[in-house]
């Protein structure tokens, strides 16, 4: 509630509040923007009618089926046509041509290098959509989509002319979803693809598991799930990931797997306690467990077998690898690891055994050839890591890590400023508006090691009935950051924007909260 306060002051000096409210919404929603904001954008007042049941695809590619059925059903709603007299009409959009330039065969998977870029042409009644890839006419149609808007009779669809020449500033724009702390249900991880494709987002981060519960079915260690779920129903099978795995592939979208240790895993234990180290308090076992043991030859050759199955499972080309959090009190309670770090003239630093740990886990993952994803600790720790290996800056302060870590040459995320959990107040996404990955001083090579960044939904306090709402439309203040010009900065133009796109969002089935008090969606 937004009140504007007088203090009206006459002559008896009697002092009054007034809280004026003016009738209406607050901010008036913008009609057939897109959002993300395009990167190049020629508007016209010139616009066409889009008829549903006329409207026509040209060129039909391979993969392109299913990005036209969900295309589709965002089109078919009831229209009425109407007679115009009107300069600005332009008659019925008739057809959507739909050029795929580019190499034959391309890569089945989205991928961190893949391209985004495409162009749009509404000028004519025939609108041109052209891109080199698959994914930059995925990304094109869900622009063509926003384009359209209800005239003012609240039925007709129209479209104003526009040329667009779009790419996006970020190759790595990310939504972090923790199914650990909270079982997220199969149908919200879907609809929360949908809503990021619906934001141009490209990188399904799936914290899947954590000290909390282990829903990830393996199939070389059964047991891990079958003890360390919540339950035997809050788990992913196999078939659950392949589903992610290719909803998320249609629409662009990379899945990228956490397996987060040597910390935050206690729901290992549960069915590998051998895995676990054992914390000690004054000479005896306490019987807690602490992080995996980086002293136990075993447990590499688990980490070997797990990690080959995941490497498998996932085809995308980056692990992440956690690292974050890691309690070393417990290492250094257990006499075990003290002599194991004298006789490998260790010298008290418990980040160096880390280092040994994840030096091996890295090691892993590269025979894999898959790349590596840390959190900023095992960099700050001052692990040796390759040059290649990712380091996602999550903590405060992020404007001198980030330096750091690009000042050695390393690239580098950003979710310091996007962590959905982090609550303030109304509609709530100001506040990541104001974060650019840019926002440090470093040199442009430095920024240019910065290859994106990722909203993070941890879920201790989100479960499938919130996590939607939740999520939208705050994550889309990131997607704009991470796909719109640097210079798209201005808060009071992305309000009027966003309140359209949240409403686009909600007509399309995600359950997203108003961004900016009060409002309405037509
Ligand atoms: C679309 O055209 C109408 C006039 O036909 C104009 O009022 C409106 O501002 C235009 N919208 C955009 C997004 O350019
Ligand atoms: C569709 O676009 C292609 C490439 O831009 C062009 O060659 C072709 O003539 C267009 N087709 C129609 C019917 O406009
Ligand atoms: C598309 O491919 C052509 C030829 O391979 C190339 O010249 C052009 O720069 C590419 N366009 C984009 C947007 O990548
Ligand atoms: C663990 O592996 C190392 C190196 O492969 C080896 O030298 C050592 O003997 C092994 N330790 C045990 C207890 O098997
Ligand atoms: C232990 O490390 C120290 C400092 O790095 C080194 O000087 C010493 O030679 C090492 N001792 C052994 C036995 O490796
Ligand atoms: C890693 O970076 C360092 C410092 O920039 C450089 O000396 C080294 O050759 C690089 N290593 C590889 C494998 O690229
Ligand atoms: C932002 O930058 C783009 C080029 O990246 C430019 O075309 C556009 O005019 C700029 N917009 C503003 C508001 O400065």
């Amino acid at each position: 509630m937004i009140a504007v306060k007088l203090l009206i002051t006459s002559a008896l000096l009697l002092s009054v509040d007034c809280y004026i409210v003016d009738p209406g919404p607050k901010v008036i929603a913008t009609k057939g923007e897109v959002w993300p904001k395009p990167q190049l954008q020629q508007n016209y007042d010139s616009y066409f009618i889009v008829q549903p049941q006329i409207f026509e695809f040209r060129i039909i590619w391979d993969g392109y089926q299913k990005g036209r059925d969900n295309f589709d059903s965002s089109s078919n709603i009831y229209y009425k046509k109407l007679w115009l007299s009107d300069d600005n009409y332009l008659g019925y959009l008739s057809t959507l041509n739909v050029s795929l330039h580019g190499p034959c065969v391309e890569d089945e998977y989205p991928s961190f290098s893949m391209s985004e870029e495409y162009t749009l042409v509404v000028t004519d009644r025939t609108v041109e959509l052209s891109s080199n890839t698959t994914w930059g006419i995925l990304r094109g149609l869900e622009t063509f989509s926003q384009l359209i808007y209800r005239g003012d009779d609240t039925i007709t669809l129209r479209i104003n002319s526009t040329v667009i020449m779009d790419y996006p500033r970020f190759s790595h724009r990310g939504l972090l979803l923790d199914t650990a702390r909270h079982y997220i249900p199969m149908d919200k991880i879907l609809t929360t693809l949908d809503a990021m494709v619906y934001n141009k987002m490209n990188v399904f981060h799936w914290h899947i598991v954590d000290d909390q519960s282990f829903p990830y079915v393996s199939k070389k260690f059964p047991e891990l799930s079958e003890k360390g779920a919540y339950t035997n129903a809050m788990v992913y099978s196999p078939s659950d990931i392949k589903e992610v795995i290719e909803y998320a592939r249609i629409r662009g979208i990379r899945v990228l797997p956490e397996f987060d240790t040597p910390g935050h895993t206690r729901s290992w234990g549960v069915a590998r306690p051998e895995l676990l180290t054992e914390c000690y308090s004054d000479g005896y076992k306490t019987g807690q467990l602490g992080p995996l043991d980086p002293t136990k030859n075993d447990s590499y050759s688990f980490l070997q077998d797990l990690f080959q199955e995941i490497g498998e499972v996932f085809p995308d080309e980056y692990i992440h690898l956690g690292g974050d959090e890691v309690d070393f009190d417990c290492w250094e309670s257990n006499p075990d690891i003290t002599a194991f770090m004298e006789k490998h003239n260790i010298t008290g630093q418990y980040a160096e055994l880390e280092s040994l740990y994840i030096q091996q886990l890295i090691n892993i993952v590269d025979e894999l050839n898959s790349k590596s994803i840390v959190w900023e600790e095992v960099f700050v720790n001052g692990v040796v890591l390759p040059n290649d290996t990712l380091v996602h800056v999550w903590k405060g302060g992020w404007e001198v890590t980030i330096f750091d870590v690009t000042a050695t040459g390393r690239p580098a995320l950003l979710s310091a400023c996007w962590y959905l959990d982090h609550l303030d107040s109304d509609g709530d996404w100001e506040k990541f508006y104001s974060c650019d990955p840019y926002g440090f001083f470093g040199t442009d090579e430095q920024k240019k090691l910065v290859l994106g960044g990722e909203a993070c939904m941890w879920s201790e306090v989100v479960n499938e009935y919130n996590v939607i709402s939740r999520v939208w439309p705050r994550a889309s203040a990131a997607a704009e950051k991470l796909w719109s010009s640097e210079n798209v900065t201005d808060v009071t133009d992305a309000a009027k924007r966003l309140e359209e796109h949240t409403c686009r969002m909600n007509a399309r089935g995600i359950g997203a909260q108003p961004p900016n008090a009060a409002g309405y969606c037509l």
